[in-house]
């Protein structure tokens, strides 16, 4: 009834959030380059020009790029068997728009790889991370232009060919359905030529969105046809944001609303990648935002011939969605806010803590899809203190991992086919939300800070024997 003998046992990184040298050997400036923050619970604040003389925390990170080999021997040590990570798609193509790859980029994440499988680890590759190069923002404003499908296939066949003998598991696309919301305009889909300021006050219609969202899916769907057809071993898989909600209250309208909004942002990208078709409520979803979805000859079949292997996914939290006035609102500074559920406790930024919604949302996407899914984000970003000695008993941390592994072993009991899991942030590293340093994830504490300072010495926490102690047991050991 346990997890599976070769389970995946892991943890999950972004480029731009942990690999800092933003600039070295090649590298161009992608959207997360301009983003300025570090400020508590507010969203980043992003610039047209990069300001030398302002602080922008992906620009060292926590250097990821020089220590990635103590990094990987402490994942080694916690006895990680694979490691998720993105390629920064601007190390290989800096502006997107050459013709030929940066050679100094695709040889650092050869070094990456290699140091991964010398420790036995399998690596886990975020095609697309957020990290559009800027440039194609100025050129095409994001997504919004078509041209990005062919500016993104040129990356990923440079990178099938290059690692194809490295790397298995592929995902597309970080968190695709993001952009359904309005803060994937920044992220997501990159629309946003010329904007500046904080990241919700980009405006951008729903009509935009879902036709920068087209092109992704069409994007999306093209790589994995490709790969299928060249590189059989690989297993590609969609990534979606599992904003799981319930309805507030009994009432028949909460329900109805809760099921519109899974649909509407949840549902509608996996239901493409996995079923290989829009959804039958997509035409109405359409209507009810004034959205004209322009189509290309072509687009119906690469999307039904591009369908996915397995099913990844984010998991964070979960929230209400209800019909009446007092539903008060939490949350927010980066994934979906919604109603404040008083069953649930929240972590410092708002996110209410959920384990057993994930067992609930393994089960479902499991149901409606019956393909292997796997984890790939979990975690509780918050404030650690260091004790004199360097300790950091984080016990709230592994109280959410013992919480969310028992929650996984439940679904699994269930009946529901998991391949793995990958912590977020198993050390400390930028957040995406709001760039601040001290909302922690790690297991390893980085002596780095909000104001950009600190020595990057890298040290384990408590959790970090924990993590040890429930992967050598194969998720047996959870101290309960
Ligand atoms: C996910 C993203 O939405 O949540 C990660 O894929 C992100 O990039 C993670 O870091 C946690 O969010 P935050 O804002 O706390 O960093």
């Amino acid at each position: 009834m346990g997890f599976k003998k070769g389970f995946l046992w892991g943890g999950a990184c972004a480029a731009n959030q942990f690999e800092g040298a933003w600039d070295l050997d090649g590298k161009g400036d992608s959207v997360p380059d301009h983003c300025k923050g570090g400020v508590f619970n507010k969203q980043k604040v992003i610039t047209v020009d990069i300001d030398p003389r302002q602080l922008y925390p992906s620009h060292e990170a926590i250097d990821f790029y020089h220590h990635y080999k103590e990094d990987i021997a402490l994942f080694a040590e916690m006895g990680f068997n694979v490691f998720r990570t993105s390629i920064n798609w601007c190390r290989i193509f800096p502006t997107g728009l050459e013709t030929e790859p940066n050679e100094a980029g695709l040889r650092f994440y050869d070094a990456i790889f290699d140091e991964c499988l010398r420790h036995g680890i399998e690596p886990l590759v975020t095609l697309s991370h957020y990290e559009t190069p800027y440039a194609l923002v100025r050129r095409f404003n994001g997504w919004l232009g078509h041209e990005l499908i062919a500016c993104y296939e040129k990356l990923c066949h440079v990178l099938f060919e290059r690692y194809k003998d490295k790397v298995r598991y592929w995902l597309t696309f970080n968190e695709i359905n993001c952009s359904t919301l309005g803060f994937g305009a920044m992220f997501g889909t990159s629309i946003l030529r010329g904007f500046e300021g904080s990241r919700d006050k980009l405006e951008v219609s729903p009509n935009d969105r879902l036709q920068a969202l087209h092109h992704q899916l069409v994007a999306s769907a093209r790589v994995v046809r490709y790969a299928h057809e060249r590189y059989p071993q690989f297993k590609m898989g969609c990534m979606t944001v599992f904003l799981q909600t319930y309805a507030a209250t009994c009432d028949p309208a909460d329900e109805l609303k809760n099921q519109h909004n899974m649909r509407q942002h949840v549902w509608y990208t996996s239901d493409v990648q996995v079923r290989g078709c829009y959804p039958s409520y997509a035409k109405r979803l359409w209507a009810q935002s004034d959205v004209h979805l322009k189509m290309e000859p072509g687009d119906e079949e690469v999307l039904r011939e591009g369908t996915v292997d397995f099913f990844g996914l984010s998991y964070y939290m979960t929230n209400l969605v209800g019909t009446h006035d007092d539903l008060e609102e939490v949350g927010g500074s980066n994934v979906a806010g919604g109603g404040r559920n008083p069953y649930l406790a929240a972590s410092e930024w708002g996110w209410q803590i959920d384990p057993d919604g994930l067992r609930f949302s393994l089960n479902e996407i499991y149901d409606r899809y019956q393909i292997p899914l796997m984890v790939v984000e979990n975690g509780l970003g918050a404030q650690d203190v260091v004790e004199d000695d360097g300790s950091v008993h984080d016990t709230y941390r592994i109280d959410y991992l013992r919480r969310h592994v028992t929650a996984m072993r439940e679904a699994v009991a269930d009946g529901v086919d998991l391949m793995g899991y990958t912590w977020w942030g198993p050390l400390d590293l930028v957040s995406n939300g709001t760039g601040e340093m001290r909302k922690r994830y790690g297991f390893i504490f980085v002596d780095k800070h909000d104001d950009g300072t600190g020595t990057l010495a890298r040290s384990r926490k408590d959790s970090f024997y924990y993590y040890q102690r429930v992967i050598a047991s194969n998720g047996e050991d959870l101290g309960d």
